[in-house]
């Protein structure tokens, strides 16, 4: 009868293991015919209370048993560890790891942090400035009030303005800052603005409606053009790693005086005419000039007090220059078999 009953376990333990799927279906099969309170484990401990003979004899078999049925459940332990494992835990360190691809910098941005180190290594700070400028900053504390034909040359768009409020645009130029800086700094002064800016154009491979320039402002006591060339011709040379000389012709802005527009030395030709010039010699890069006083009065310095040269270059310029690039929209233009080439 006892024996029976022993041999009746083990046969329900091998049919209900057939049905056990995952490890907690299998914990809850070992619980129940070998757990503490199972029926089977109860049995065992009233072994005891048998005749000797009797419980030598079904002792024997209900610890045989017991041993088989811990054998038949440990090997299906291993059995659903090969199943999980073959499903989503595969780890093979053979396997070379997966390349993950790289994020890096926009060609503008290489060329924007190439200008400020060997600015830094010249004395100059970086200066920084909002993209939404104020009307006064933009224009008319740069000696362009509102009725100023030179306006006209850089449209920029305009933010819906709130009665009473001072009108609002995205910033024409990065000289916007000039006077916000010399505001809260007295000179002496060397800075560099590099930023973005936004102006109402018909583009081309030369102008986009959003585009970066950089500034660079100096101001002190006795700073003539001849700082604002030497300064130049020290920068363009250590940024295209070349001897490059500097052109400056007459021009017009409102708040510089003199005023210049700004040429190097072509960069492939070194100056002996070729196509990348168009036999020029020269490149065009921005305008330039002498600090014109007005703006000095217009943010709090004593007029003639100081003197100071300013110039505001296009980054793009530079970067297609640096990399032979052809057009200026590309930068902007999210195309990633441009930007990877970089
Ligand atoms: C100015 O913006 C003056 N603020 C420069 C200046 C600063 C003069 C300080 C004197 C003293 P201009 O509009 O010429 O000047 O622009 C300067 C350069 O910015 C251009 O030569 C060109 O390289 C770049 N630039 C201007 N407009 C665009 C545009 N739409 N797209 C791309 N680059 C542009």
């Amino acid at each position: 009868m006892l024996k029976t009953k022993i041999g009746e376990v083990k046969k329900q333990v091998l049919e209900e293991i057939e049905n056990v799927k995952n490890s907690d279906a299998l914990f809850e099969l070992e619980k129940k015919y070998l757990g503490r309170k199972s029926e089977f484990v109860g049995f065992l401990k009233n072994l005891k209370n048998l005749e000797p003979i009797k419980r030598k004899r079904i002792g024997e078999l209900a610890n045989k048993t017991k041993i088989e049925i811990l054998s038949i459940i440990n090997a299906k332990k291993a059995d659903l560890s090969k199943i999980i494992t073959n499903k989503e835990e595969i780890i093979d360190v053979t396997i070379p790891g997966k390349k993950r691809s790289l994020g890096h910098l926009n060609p503008i941005s290489i060329v924007r942090r190439d200008i400020e180190d060997i600015f830094i290594g010249m004395g100059f700070k970086i200066a920084d400035g909002p993209e939404i400028e104020t009307e006064f900053y933009n224009f008319d504390a740069l000696n362009m009030p509102a009725d100023h034909p030179a306006r006209e040359m850089q449209d920029t768009f305009w933010l819906k303005n709130k009665k009473g409020r001072e009108s609002l645009a995205m910033r024409s130029q990065t000289s916007a800052v000039q006077a916000k800086y010399m505001e809260k700094h007295e000179p002496p002064l060397r800075i560099i603005v590099p930023g973005k800016c936004f102006r109402r154009e018909a583009t081309d491979t030369t102008h986009d409606h959003t585009f970066y320039q950089f500034e660079a402002l100096v101001v002190g006591k006795d700073i003539n053009v001849g700082h604002l060339k030497q300064v130049a011709e020290d920068f363009f040379s250590q940024f295209f790693q070349k001897d490059i000389k500097v052109r400056l012709r007459p021009s017009y802005f409102p708040f510089t005086e003199p005023s210049f527009e700004f040429d190097i030395t072509c960069t492939v030709c070194g100056g002996a005419g070729c196509c990348a010039c168009k036999y020029n010699k020269w490149l065009e890069l921005g305008g330039a000039g002498m600090v014109n006083q007005n703006v000095f009065e217009a943010v709090g310095y004593k007029r003639n007090a100081y003197t100071g040269f300013a110039w505001g270059f296009g980054l793009e310029r530079l970067a297609m220059m640096k990399y032979k690039i052809d057009d200026c929209r590309l930068f902007h233009g999210g195309d990633l078999r441009f930007v990877r080439q970089f």
